[in-house]
């Protein structure tokens, strides 16, 4: 704490530029600013403890101020250890004020993290001072829920299970950050569970997470898949993705993408951005898939659809996209060619099997810049890895730009009013915002493109069975 300012970030003296970029960032993020306009008086949020945990990005702190516009007390960390942009975090944690006159929000996030520092800002969420705790939760990737989550499991049984010896490194330090806190309250998850009224998911990967915590009867309370809504996941993870991956690619590597050979591993929604990004640039782009409307999607798009194994050894780029693990193992990364470079943009970055590839008898590593390595080969030839295997578009860059956030973000904004303003209207299941409230997104997003929308006749709308004033599509549209 200084001058009555909680945090733990990478450099106060950022602020000043970090408001800059805030400030620049909210002309381009319309649904936000609307939605302060429309909630200022009201202040839904008046009352909730939000703690959340999403890539402390400039869009993220126009995110966060929207919510404290709208009454709620909030902290918050990144949900990866190289996603925060330093500037926005110190420009959120001193606020709008200068450092002498904070009011600020309390952040804990900076860009290089270690897991124990990253698990520690994550145990940083749930005290509100007071006596008071979060009661509700923003996640991304589902970190901040799985703390809540096994610390409820691990306090109902006693204990803290000491780690098996083939648990991945990260869930070991999980359960170290637990040992401690449950040591000084063997309570605490419990009783902050007790207080959440709901968690609001950003990405695919959380909502996998929260679906197999119903599955299992686990889910501790309520929750809105944010990712599902239209106006997220078919905007944010497709276009969003077309510009940050080149973006990523090229702050790391300034290699011609023009002419290579590039695959992209997966073509849900972000495979289709990533490879019309790579495409874009003139790459060749070859996809892999599993799932057969997905391959021949692709094949639709004029990609060509193989397997990685045919074409890991002449491809000159490698990115994953398939929120799956082992998808570019360390024998295939033996096998490409000099410098090939190889990348994520899942969520996690176990997509690359980093710990095989650290393991490879006398493979070499050596830092070119941070979050660019290369690996050398005892055969002389090296691959140049990306972010360490996680999600290149923030390490390497600064993730997906304003006005694609403010879709997913608006989004968000409404999924905490109604998890927080309606409790009694939600069971621990997982839910997705109605249609209306979509459209609602998509259309304080027009204006700012020029957009006119057409007006359907009430004989129109009569014809084809919807409102006037929408929802327009059934609920199986698949857009
Ligand atoms: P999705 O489910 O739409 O797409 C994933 C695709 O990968 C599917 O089509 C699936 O069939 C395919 N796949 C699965 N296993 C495969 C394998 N072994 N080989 C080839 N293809 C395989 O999911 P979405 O929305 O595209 O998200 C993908 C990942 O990206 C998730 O982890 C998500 O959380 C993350 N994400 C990252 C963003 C970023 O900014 N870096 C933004 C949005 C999402």
């Amino acid at each position: 704490k200084v001058n009555g300012l909680e945090f733990a970030v990478k450099d106060l003296g950022l602020a000043e530029s970090g408001r800059h970029q805030i400030r620049l960032a909210e002309h381009e993020m319309p649904g936000l600013m609307a939605t302060r306009k429309e909630f200022a008086a009201s202040q839904p949020l008046k009352g909730a403890r939000i703690a959340g945990s999403l890539h402390m990005t400039v869009q993220t702190a126009v995110l966060i101020e929207t919510l404290v516009a709208l009454g709620a007390d909030v902290r918050w960390v990144s949900c990866n250890i190289f996603s925060t942009q330093d500037e926005a975090a110190a420009a959120v944690a001193v606020g709008q004020g200068t450092p002498e006159a904070p009011a600020g929000v309390p952040v804990f996030a900076w860009k290089g993290e270690t897991l124990e520092d990253y698990w520690w800002c994550t145990d940083q969420l749930w005290d509100f001072g007071d006596g008071k705790v979060a009661n509700m939760i923003l996640d991304d990737g589902g970190d901040a829920t799985l703390l809540v989550h096994k610390g409820v499991e691990f306090e109902a049984a006693g204990a803290v299970p000491q780690p098996a010896a083939d648990d991945p490194d990260e869930f070991k330090v999980v359960l170290e950050t637990l040992r401690k806190s449950v040591a000084a309250d063997g309570k605490r998850f419990t009783k902050l569970a007790g207080e959440i009224k709901g968690v609001t998911e950003e990405t695919t990967t959380g909502v996998h997470k929260l679906v197999e915590l119903v599955k299992s009867g686990e889910l501790l309370f309520p929750a809105i898949n944010v990712n599902d809504s239209v106006t997220k996941s078919k905007f944010d993870n497709k276009y969003g993705c077309r510009h940050s991956l080149v973006d990523g690619i090229n702050r790391a590597t300034d290699v011609l993408i023009g002419g290579k050979v590039a695959v992209v591993a997966g073509f849900g929604d972000v495979g289709k951005g990533s490879a019309e990004s790579l495409r874009g640039q003139g790459a060749r782009v070859i996809v892999t898939e599993i799932d057969p409307i997905c391959a021949l999607q692709a094949a639709m798009e004029g990609y060509e659809v193989k397997t990685l194994d045919e074409v890991v050894e002449y491809a000159d780029i490698f990115i994953t996209t398939t929120g799956n693990y082992d998808i570019i193992t360390a024998d295939h990364m033996a096998k490409m060619k000099h410098q090939a470079i190889v990348g994520n943009i899942g969520h996690f970055d176990n997509e690359i099997d980093m710990a095989g590839l650290e393991k490879t008898p006398g493979v070499q590593k050596l830092e070119i810049k941070p979050q660019v390595h290369e690996y050398t080969f005892t055969d002389g030839h090296s691959i140049i890895v990306l972010s360490e295997g996680r999600l290149l578009n923030l390490g390497n860059a600064t993730g997906h730009p304003s006005f694609v956030m403010s879709n997913s973000f608006t989004n968000q904004t409404i999924a905490q009013i109604e998890l927080f303003t309606k409790p009694g209207e939600y069971a621990k299941d997982v839910y997705v915002l109605p249609k209306h409230l979509d459209e609602k997104v998509a259309r304080l997003h027009l204006d700012a493109l020029g957009v006119k929308l057409t007006k359907l006749t009430k004989a129109q709308a009569e014809y084809i069975g919807v409102d006037v004033n929408g929802p327009y599509k059934p609920e199986h549209y698949r857009y």
